[in-house]
């Protein structure tokens, strides 16, 4: 997924997604009452998600905001997109790393993450390299990404495909880790207790999303599929062809539809996914606030 001028254009499911979870969250994340909060994403992507949907959030005043992901084009890129922006910069870092950089570690109020961390399969590294990010007083974070999604079936039948099998060898690598639980919620609540997080919501969300047209759904997948840097470009047609093929042969195909403008028939495609979203709290301080500003916004479903 290094393909970042296309991600950029293409990531609309993760775009929405991410507004629709800000929008409900903005209000229970702990905002400082100086305005020198301190942010850090993770897994930024070519960060438009962050850009557009986080940084609207924060106070002017704000300390700094870093952008990190595993992939330096990623991060050169985003780089470049906004480096007009004061007290912002993005940096590589792998969220499962066994060490994290000792400049980074406590110094952030928030960590945000978005559309990452079912790329992570040590999902407890990852977590307490969350934890450890933090800031003692104050810090909490806000993490979505997917449990399952029927792009991983689509990616196992690929990779029994002869054509693609050598190219798709560790397939499992790139499931995410909550794909075959019976219970995501649970399983990653108990993560977060080991973690040593005090606070903690959690919650599945089952949507449904809609490509309008063959190329959409083209375009979301060369933007996110792990396996097509390792395809000859020459072939990436016919991977992608095989992978519409595969959707349609899932029943993923909704009722063609006609389109006028253009005179002819318009393939739309369903995925229906299940997001994990959770929001945890460093430490147990301010349990009293929380509950009051539970009461006071939207009922969460299951605090632990
Ligand atoms: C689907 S993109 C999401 C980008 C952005 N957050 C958004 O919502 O549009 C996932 C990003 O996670 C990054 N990533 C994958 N594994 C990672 C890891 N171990 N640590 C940090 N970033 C990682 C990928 O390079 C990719 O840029």
């Amino acid at each position: 997924m290094n393909q970042a001028s296309l991600y950029h254009r293409a990531n609309q499911v993760q775009r929405h997604d991410a507004k629709l979870i800000l929008d409900e969250y903005s209000s229970i994340l702990q905002w400082r009452s100086d305005g020198q909060d301190s942010l850090l994403d993770v897994g930024s992507g070519s960060g438009n998600v962050l850009m557009d949907f986080v940084y609207p959030l924060l106070p002017k005043s704000y300390e700094q905001l870093v952008g990190t992901d595993i992939s330096s084009k990623m991060v050169g890129y985003a780089n470049n997109c906004y480096q007009r922006y004061a007290r912002t910069q993005f940096q590589v870092l792998d969220i499962g790393c066994e060490r994290l950089p000792d400049q980074l570690k406590g110094r952030f109020d928030h960590v945000t993450s978005f559309y990452c961390l079912h790329w992570v399969q040590n999902l407890s590294a990852a977590l307490n390299n969350i934890y450890e990010l933090l800031k003692n007083e104050g810090g909490d974070c806000l993490l979505a990404f997917l449990a399952t999604n029927p792009v991983y079936e689509v990616y196992k039948v690929l990779h029994k495909n002869a054509k693609w099998a050598a190219y798709m060898q560790d397939v499992e690598q790139f499931i995410s880790p909550l794909h075959y639980s019976s219970d995501p919620a649970q399983k990653f609540t108990q993560l977060l207790d080991e973690a040593g997080f005090h606070f903690k919501n959690v919650e599945v969300r089952s949507e449904v999303f809609v490509y309008e047209g063959v190329h959409t759904l083209k375009d979301n997948v060369k933007a996110i599929c792990p396996f097509l840097d390792r395809i000859p470009v020459a072939q990436h047609e016919e991977f992608l062809d095989d992978f519409i093929d595969v959707v349609i042969s899932m029943n993923l195909q909704e009722d063609q539809q006609c389109d006028v403008d253009k005179d002819q028939l318009q393939q739309r495609f369903k995925s229906p996914y299940k997001l994990l979203v959770a929001y945890a709290r460093k430490s147990s301080d301010l349990l009293d606030n929380v509950l009051s500003e539970m009461s006071s916004t939207r009922s969460f479903k299951g605090v632990t």
